[in-house]
C-alpha cells in the first residue's frame, strides 16, 4: 500500500472504485495497486451501460432478467439506474409487476442470489423486533456506507400481492421494486430509500410447508393480538395515519388517482358534454364503488354540477343484476349509496339488460369476470354511441380476470373506443390502415413516484384527497398534442420523468394552497410565481407553474453521466472533508 494514502482512505477509494467498475480511472487503479489484476480498458458509462443491457437482452425468460437487474442493482447502483432510466418502458415490467409477482412468488429461493448476504438492502421486522425496533434502526444506520437517513419507506405486511395472495416475508420485492419506480421515474434519491417488510407471519400453506421460506414460520397473528397492523384493514389504517403522519396508499390512493386521470382525459376526448355522461359500472365491490366516487367528485368539482345530479350518472351491475332500491334483497352497505330510486318496477337481471336499459357513455369493469364485456356488450356500446365516441375502461386484475382486451374493444367499436385497462395490452395495429393505437394503461405507476417525490420536497403536514385529485388534473393535462390526436388517455410512459415532475409540481402548489407547507423556498417560489392561484384558496385544478416544475427538475436525483462526477459525489457522501 502507498504511504501517502491512509487505510481510511484507501478502504473508501475501494469502496467507490468497485462501483465503477471498468470505469475507474488509471491513477485510481495504481493508487489501489490493480496494475495488471484487471483489464487495462478504462471505459465510460454509455460503454457499461451497453453491455449491460446487452447481457440483460441475452437473459432468456424475465425472471432471469429481474435476477440479472437485482444484482446489477446491488453492485452497480448507478449504472443499474441508468440502464433502467434509459429503458424505462422496457425495464419496468421486470422490475414492477408484472415479473417481480413471479420473483415474489419464489423469493425464499433466489434471494441469497440476489444480494450478497449482509447487504443492506431494507429491513425485515419481526414481530420479536417491533419491541426493540430501535436496535433495527440502529444496526440499519451502522450498515449505511453513506451516513443518509432515508427520507421515503414503502412497508408491506406480504399479505396481499397483486392478486397473488399472502406471499409472507416474500413480499419484500414489492417495497423494494416499488422504490426503484420512485427512483427511476421520480428522481428520489436510491440512497434514501428504505423498503420494510413486517414479517409477521404467513396464512400460506405453501409457505409455512417450504422448507426454504425465509421468513416466520407462524401463521399471523389475529387482529386482536395484533390490532394496528392486521392485515384486513388497509382502507382503516389508512384513515387512522393519513393525518397523523405524512404517508399514502400507493394502491388505494395511487390507483384511484391515475384511473381517474385517465377517465378525465376520456371524458375531454369522447365528444359529448360532461354532464351528459352515464356511467355503467360492472362490479359493485370495494374497488366499483370508490372509483365511481372519485369520477363523481370530478363532475361536482371541475363541472359544477350538484351531488344528486352527479350520483344519477351512474348505474351499477353486480352478480345479481342491477343495482335498484327496490331489487328485494338486503344491499351490503356501500352499494346503498348508488342504488337507483328512479327505476320504477325496471330491474336488470344482467349486464346485458341494463346496457339496454341505461344506455351509456362509459363502460366500466371492476368486475372480476373474464371477458365479460363480450363482442355482444362492445358492439351495442359503439352502436348506442354513435355520435360520441365509446368509453370503456376493464379495470380488473390480473389478465385471467379482465373484462376485454384492446383488440376486443378496437375491433367492435370501429377503433372509435376511448380505452384503459387495469393490465397491460400489447399496441394494436388497425388492420385496414397500418396504423399503431397505443392502449392507456391506469398503471399506478404514474402517480405513486411522483406523490411521493412532491412530498418528499415540501414535506406538507399531510396528503389530502384533494392533492390526489389535482394529480389525477395534472395527469390528464399532460398529454401532448400527439397522444391526444390519436385517442390516447395517458401520456408516453417513455415521458415518465417529465411527467413526474408535473405531477409533483402540481402536488406542492395545491399543498400551499391549502395551507399545508411550512417550507419557506416552497412558499416562496409558489407564491411568487403563481400570485393569482393564491387567491383562489383550495380549488384543485392541478396547474403549476414552469418555476415549481423548473425547481422540482434541478432535485430530482440520475445517475451521474461522468466517472469524474460519480467519484466526486461517492467520496463526498462517504467522507467529506476526505475529497
Ligand atoms: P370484489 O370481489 O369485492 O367485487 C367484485 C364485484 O363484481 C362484486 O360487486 C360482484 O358482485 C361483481 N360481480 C361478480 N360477478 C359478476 C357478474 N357475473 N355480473 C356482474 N357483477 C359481478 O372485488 P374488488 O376488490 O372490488 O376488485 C374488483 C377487481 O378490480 C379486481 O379484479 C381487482 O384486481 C380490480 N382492481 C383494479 C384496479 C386497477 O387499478 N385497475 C384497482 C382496484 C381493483
Amino acid at each position: 500500500m502507498s504511504d501517502e494514502i491512509g487505510g481510511s482512505r484507501r478502504n473508501s477509494m475501494e469502496l467507490v472504485g468497485a462501483k465503477a467498475g471498468t470505469a475507474m480511472p488509471v491513477e485510481m487503479r495504481q493508487a489501489l495497486n490493480l496494475r495488471g489484476l484487471v483489464p487495462c480498458s478504462v471505459e465510460n458509462f454509455s460503454k457499461q451501460e451497453l453491455r449491460a443491457y446487452e447481457q440483460l437482452m441475452a437473459k432468456s425468460t424475465n425472471l432471469e432478467k429481474y435476477e440479472f437487474l437485482a444484482i446489477l442493482r446491488s453492485t452497480h447502483i448507478n449504472l443499474f439506474f441508468r440502464l433502467v432510466i434509459r429503458h424505462f418502458k422496457e425495464i419496468a415490467p421486470i422490475i414492477y409487476t408484472p415479473t417481480v409477482g413471479e420473483a415474489c412468488l419464489s423469493y425464499s429461493h433466489i434471494y441469497p442470489f440476489l444480494y450478497p448476504f449482509r447487504t443492506s438492502i431494507g429491513m425485515f421486522i419481526t414481530l420479536d423486533d417491533v419491541h426493540s425496533i430501535d436496535v433495527v434502526i440502529e444496526n440499519y444506520c451502522l450498515s449505511m456506507i453513506e451516513m443518509v437517513h432515508p427520507e421515503i419507506a414503502v412497508v408491506t405486511d406480504g399479505s396481499r400481492i397483486l392478486g397473488l395472495g399472502d406471499l409472507g416475508v416474500n413480499g419484500m420485492g414489492i417495497p423494494i421494486g416499488k422504490l426503484q419506480l420512485y427512483v427511476a421515474a421520480a428522481g428520489l434519491n436510491p440512497r434514501r430509500t428504505l423498503p420494510i417488510t413486517l414479517d409477521f407471519g404467513t396464512n400460506s400453506k405453501r409457505y409455512l410447508n417450504d422448507p426454504l421460506y425465509l421468513g416466520t414460520r407462524e401463521e399471523r397473528p389475529d387482529d386482536e393480538t395484533f390490532e394496528d397492523f392486521s392485515t384486513d384493514h388497509a382502507f382503516g389504517l389508512l384513515d387512522q395515519w393519513r393525518d397523523k403522519a405524512l404517508c399514502f396508499n400507493d394502491d388505494i390512493q395511487g390507483t384511484g388517482c391515475v384511473i381517474l386521470g385517465g377517465f378525465i382525459s376520456a371524458v375531454e376526448q369522447a365528444g359529448i358534454p360532461p354532464h351528459d355522461q352515464r356511467i355503467l359500472f360492472m362490479g359493485a365491490g370495494a374497488a366499483g364503488v370508490g372509483v365511481a366516487k372519485q369520477i363523481m367528485d370530478y363532475f361536482m368539482i371541475e363541472h359544477n354540477i350538484p351531488e344528486d345530479k352527479a350520483k344519477a350518472m351512474f348505474w351499477f351491475v353486480d352478480s345479481h343484476g342491477m343495482i335498484t332500491a327496490n331489487r328485494g334483497d338486503k344491499l351490503a352497505q356501500h352499494k346503498v349509496y348508488f342504488a337507483r330510486h328512479d327505476n320504477g318496477n325496471m330491474q336488470c337481471k344482467d349486464l346485458e339488460e341494463a346496457l339496454e336499459y341505461v344506455k351509456p357513455t362509459a363502460l366500466i369493469g371492476l368486475s372480476t369476470v373474464y371477458k365479460a364485456f363480450n363482442e355482444k356488450i362492445l358492439t351495442r356500446m359503439n352502436e348506442i354511441n354513435a355520435k360520441a365516441r365509446p368509453i370503456v375502461f376493464p379495470l380488473s386484475n390480473p389478465a385471467t380476470k379482465e373484462e376485454c382486451s384492446f383488440e376486443e374493444a378496437m375491433r367492435c367499436t370501429n377503433n372509435r373506443v376511448l380505452f384503459a385497462s387495469g393490465t397491460a395490452f400489447p399496441e394494436y395495429t388497425i388492420p385496414e390502415t397500418g396504423e399503431l393505437r397505443v392502449p392507456g394503461q391506469g398503471n399506478n405507476m404514474y402517480v405513486f413516484p411522483a406523490v411521493g417525490l412532491g412530498a418528499v420536497l415540501c414535506k406538507p403536514a399531510r396528503i389530502t384527497d384533494t392533492m390526489f385529485y389535482a394529480v389525477s388534473k395534472a395527469l390528464a393535462n399532460s398529454l401532448d398534442e400527439e397522444e391526444k390526436s390519436l385517442g390516447e388517455l395517458y401520456p408516453r410512459i417513455e415521458r415518465i420523468r417529465q411527467i413526474s415532475a408535473e405531477l409533483a409540481a402540481a402536488l406542492i402548489v395545491q399543498a400551499v394552497r391549502e395551507g399545508l407547507v411550512k417550507d419557506q423556498h416552497w412558499l416562496d417560489i409558489v407564491k411568487n410565481s403563481m400570485p393569482e392561484v393564491m387567491d383562489e384558496g383550495g380549488k384543485a385544478d392541478g396547474c403549476f407553474s414552469r418555476r415549481v416544475v423548473g425547481e422540482v427538475k434541478t432535485l430530482m436525483w440520475s445517475p451521474p453521466d461522468s466517472v469524474e462526477q460519480y467519484i466526486v459525489e461517492a467520496m463526498t457522501a462517504i467522507d467529506p472533508d476526505d475529497v
